[in-house]
């Protein structure tokens, strides 16, 4: 297998590895966000037996979704409020910067052909919920399909035995407790204890729920043969959202974004901070105008975590070169490639603060290898303790700004997570 797949782990702040591969100009490539191997290796068969790109990216994202990579991909995962699975999925055509994309679609499995359908036959770019559905059924799709999962009700049942805790709201009563929800006062909101700022502004306190397990995303960039570039994303989104919440999956130039003239870019992490800064968008014009994929994905990267230093998410950079780069904040993070050029080994690399920005050393990827190997197409353990993270990150005085909740049953994988990680 010709698979390579690049670990980060975020520590103390944003980090980026870079990884110019000597294959310059050599398609097709693939990369994605985590090492979701099956869905690089379906694309990957579909760029090297001559598909476009943008079929390249439906293949690669269709085996994530029917697989349902991370439980955060595809249907039978991330419950919300209501215990309903939807699906969120782009697609962009760097030729012709069309997009097609679907957000809180209900009832249908099939994200990343929804996503395609509307670009292809559609002028739009964005269809949402249940005309969304309606749309993609119309289309051809499978549907109605009842998206939910005994795991994700029984993990929805859990929460709700736990008070509905933790959820997304802010600024609401009753807070210990489920819905329904109601503002809080202004009295109560001068008297809250919960707004902070630092140096950088007002920041706001973030639920642990952002981060970890529980929104994860597919984001894959394929260069087919031809040269030419496209993106596409799929997710489920996050876990216990409010519904009628859409995150970046489904944003072009948030999660994803691709450009024939310059390369491609994808994102995953905290979807309701990452699409107010558009880092897709950023890291492929920052490429525009010279900068390397790795200071590229820095830079957008580092961006949010100035105004955000709670934030969790990663970006992974290609440029037409075939040079490709990731950058994270806040977690740990991984991405797949693949290329012609890369020889029948696995390769896995530990990236932590020591060596992070070098080329990775071989003998170091193989090393990794021995812990990793059983991926196959799911994600492994991912992250670690995010509280020591932001203990670390942002310094002893602001301690009220660190309180992150773990989801129930969490924390224990998360730090044997890091452990293992670690060694
Ligand atoms: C959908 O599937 C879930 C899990 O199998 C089940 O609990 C639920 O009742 C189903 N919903 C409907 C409307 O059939």
């Amino acid at each position: 297998m010709s698979l390579k797949l690049v670990f980060f782990i975020c520590f103390l702040s944003s980090l980026a590895l870079g990884y110019a591969d000597g294959n310059s100009g050599k398609y097709p490539i693939v990369v994605s966000t985590w090492p979701f191997v099956e869905a690089v290796r379906a694309a990957w068969r579909a760029a090297d037996g001559g598909f476009s790109a943008v079929d390249a990216v439906v293949e690669g994202c269709s085996a994530c979704e029917e697989l349902r990579c991370d439980g955060t991909v595809g249907p039978g995962g991330s419950p919300d409020e209501n215990g309903e699975t939807t699906m969120d999925a782009l697609i962009m055509n760097g030729v012709t910067m069309e997009v097609g994309a679907v957000a809180a679609m209900r009832y249908v499995k099939d994200g990343i052909r929804a996503a395609r359908l509307v670009m292809q036959h559609t002028q739009h770019t964005l269809l949402v919920g249940e005309k969304a559905s309606a749309f993609a059924i119309a289309m051809g799709l499978p549907g109605p399909t009842n998206l939910s999962s005994s795991e994700s009700m029984e993990k929805w049942t859990k929460w709700k035995e736990n008070g509905c805790q933790p959820n997304f709201w802010k600024n609401i009563v009753p807070q210990d407790g489920c819905g329904p929800y109601h503002p809080k006062s202004n009295a109560d909101l001068t008297e809250g204890e919960c707004f902070s700022s630092n140096l950088m502004g007002v920041v706001e306190p973030r639920s642990s729920l952002v981060g970890l397990h529980s929104h994860d995303t597919i984001s894959m960039a394929v260069i087919d043969k031809m040269g030419h570039v496209a993106v596409g994303t799929s997710t489920n989104g996050a876990t216990f959202k409010i519904p009628g919440r859409v995150g970046d999956g489904p944003i072009a130039g948030s999660s994803a974004y691709a450009d024939d003239e310059v390369g491609a870019c994808g994102a995953t992490g905290d979807g309701d901070i990452m699409m107010r800064f558009l880092p897709c968008y950023q890291v492929v014009e920052s490429m525009r105008q010279g900068m390397e994929p790795k200071l590229a994905a820095k830079d957008a990267i580092s961006r949010i975590a100035r105004r955000f230093p709670d934030f969790v998410g990663a970006v992974v950079a290609v440029n037409k070169n075939g040079v490709h780069a990731g950058a994270c904040h806040g977690w740990t993070f991984q991405y797949s490639v693949r290329n012609p050029d890369m020889d029948d080994v696995e390769d896995l690399g530990l990236i932590t603060e020591d060596n992070v920005g070098q080329e990775l050393d071989p003998n170091m990827a193989k090393m990794g290898q021995e812990d990793h190997k059983g991926n196959t197409g799911q994600k492994g353990h991912l992250g670690h303790p995010i509280e020591e993270e932001n203990m670390a990150t942002m310094g002893q005085d602001d301690q009220q700004m660190k309180q992150l909740d773990h989801p129930p049953g969490q924390e224990e994988t998360e730090s044997n997570c890091c452990q293992e990680m670690g060694q």
